[in-house]
């Protein structure tokens, strides 16, 4: 038991939590056609926390339809660049106001601890809303000059929302991932079916009522929660959605891009990772050991991002590893509510099957863990922080994304040798470098084939930098003005003047 005083639960919180919740469809809270629900598990102890209505197909096409009727007609259509981002920006305003009550859900529904919640989640979903709510006055075209012979033109391009953008995102930062997709696309001027993870649909509901309060015309944003082999297949196969933005696994981006065919909507995806995390000699262990434990540990290694692969110089192998496990070996775990907890449980028992089975397979080709290596307890889904060594590039503990607390420590000696086994992979989603050399960390982070490499540094984020995925990690970028890119179409018009 913790001896500091345990988190007082909202009275907002516990009864947000005590009702089934509805699903958010033209501006109403309203029951699935079906009327069933699925429940959602608190995984400290894999007991029911809440009820949600179930969505499926026809509660996707509801949606679908109501996210077209407020695109085509009605106030969103009207409403200046200018109010949009007022929208936006009183929305982060009510956000922030409500910070604790979504740090707590989120806690209660993901597993992640609270401390973290306040400071990464919450304020950093804030952050895009901002970012982006600054954005909806500064989308803008071009004045071209052309040259067709016998006549005088005048062209230019617009800038136009895409349509109706169907969403799809993951339980491993339920808020902040609604943040990262909603944001640009209601910057941009499109109207949403967003589908939050089975696995966590709470803070997405709750920022709909938000969303209610902010002032959003109806329809404009429409949240259906369900599974995603039925909302989400439906919603990805839809051929009245113009667009669908997808954060997840591998295997289901490549069915949301086959399912995307039908109406050759466009697509985006966010998907997995199997980081390079690179330590040469001269690097400052001080930093460079913590940084390579949170690196993997953070968010209990359920990142897209993880420093996954640990690759250090030979000289300083032993001395990392031994860093790197103690940091593990430290980290406290428990219930995401206890003020104590450094490491919470793993979203669900499936992710728990998950992970476990990698320790084992990784065991029986030979990996040795320095530390952890097993579940933690028998209650809830907890896994010891794990780092293993004896690891090769052929191990599946090597080359596929684990999604858990698991790391696999790597020596190398030269530095052409380990470029190429860092790029080794399917995967190209983020990057890292430690070093005090600057030339080196430059010339590496261009060698590297990653949508992002940090420099003696780790899990950097923020709003105005854009994300994403090399190989198979994805298509296109989340943030910056980048993401704009992929929520416009570009119009170009051509009048003849003379
Ligand atoms: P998943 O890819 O199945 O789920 C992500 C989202 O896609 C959820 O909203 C889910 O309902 C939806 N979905 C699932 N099947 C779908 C389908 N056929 N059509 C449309 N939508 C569908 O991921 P899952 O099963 O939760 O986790 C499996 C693995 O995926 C993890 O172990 C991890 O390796 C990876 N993953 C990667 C994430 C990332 O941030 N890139 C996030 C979550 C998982
Ligand atoms: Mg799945």
């Amino acid at each position: 038991m913790s001896v500091i005083s345990p988190v007082q639960i909202q009275p907002r919180v516990s009864d947000f939590i005590s009702r089934p919740r509805k699903m958010m469809i033209n501006g109403q809270w309203v029951d699935s056609i079906s009327g069933k629900t699925f429940p959602t598990y608190d995984p400290s102890n894999g007991k029911v926390l809440a009820q949600v209505a179930e969505g499926a197909a026809e509660d996707i096409n509801l949606a679908v339809n109501a996210a077209r009727k407020a695109f085509e007609q009605g106030k969103w259509r009207r409403m200046t660049a200018s109010e949009r981002g007022r929208l936006i920006w009183k929305l982060a305003d009510l956000l922030e106001q409500n910070l604790e009550e979504f740090a707590q859900l989120e806690s209660l529904d993901n597993g992640k601890p609270l401390t973290v919640a306040r400071v990464a989640d919450v304020p950093l979903a804030v952050d895009l809303f901002r970012y982006m709510a600054g954005w909806t006055t500064k989308i803008e075209g071009n004045t071209i000059p052309i040259s067709p012979k016998g006549g005088q033109y005048f062209a230019y391009t617009l800038r136009e929302p895409v349509g109706v953008v169907g969403q799809i995102i993951p339980w491993n930062f339920p808020l902040l991932m609604a943040a990262w997709k909603l944001g640009p696309a209601l910057a941009a001027g499109c109207t949403v079916v967003l589908k939050p993870a089975e696995q966590t649909p709470l803070t997405a509901l709750r920022l709909g009522e938000l969303i209610q309060e902010a002032g959003f015309p109806e329809g404009v944003v429409n949240i259906v929660p369900g599974y995603g082999e039925t909302a989400g297949a439906a919603l990805a196969a839809n051929p009245d959605v113009d667009k669908i933005a997808f954060t997840g696994s591998t295997e289901v981006g490549k069915l949301i891009v086959k399912a995307a065919t039908g109406n050759l909507k466009k697509v985006s995806l966010e998907l997995g990772g199997k980081s390079p995390n690179v330590v040469f000699k001269d690097a400052d262990l001080k930093t460079a050991i913590p940084g390579a434990a949170s690196a993997i540990f953070f968010n209990h290694g359920q990142c897209c991002c993880a420093g996954s692969r640990l690759y250090v110089e030979k000289d300083i192998y032993d001395e990392v590893v031994a860093g790197v496990s103690e940091q593990a070996s430290k980290i406290k775990l428990g219930p995401g509510l206890d003020p104590e907890t450094q490491m919470g449980p793993l979203v669900s028992d499936e992710q728990l099957n998950r992970v476990c089975s990698y320790l084992e397979s990784g065991a029986q080709e030979g990996a040795q863990a320095k530390v952890g290596g097993k579940r933690h307890g028998s209650e809830g889904y907890f896994v010891e922080p794990t780092v293993l060594v004896n690891t090769n590039e052929k191990m599946k503990v090597v080359s596929e994304e684990i999604f858990g607390p698991v790391v696999a420590a790597i020596p190398f000696e030269k530095t052409d040798d380990l470029v190429r086994r860092a790029n080794d992979n399917i995967y190209g989603l983020a990057a890292a470098v430690w070093t005090r050399d600057i030339g080196k960390a430059h010339t590496t982070a261009a060698q590297l084939r990653a949508g992002t490499v940090w420099i003696n540094c780790y899990n950097v984020f923020d709003a105005a930098l854009p994300f994403g995925g090399y190989k198979q990690s994805g298509w296109g970028r989340e943030m910056g003005h980048d993401v704009l890119e992929m929520y416009t179409e570009t119009k170009a018009v051509c009048a003849r003047i003379a």
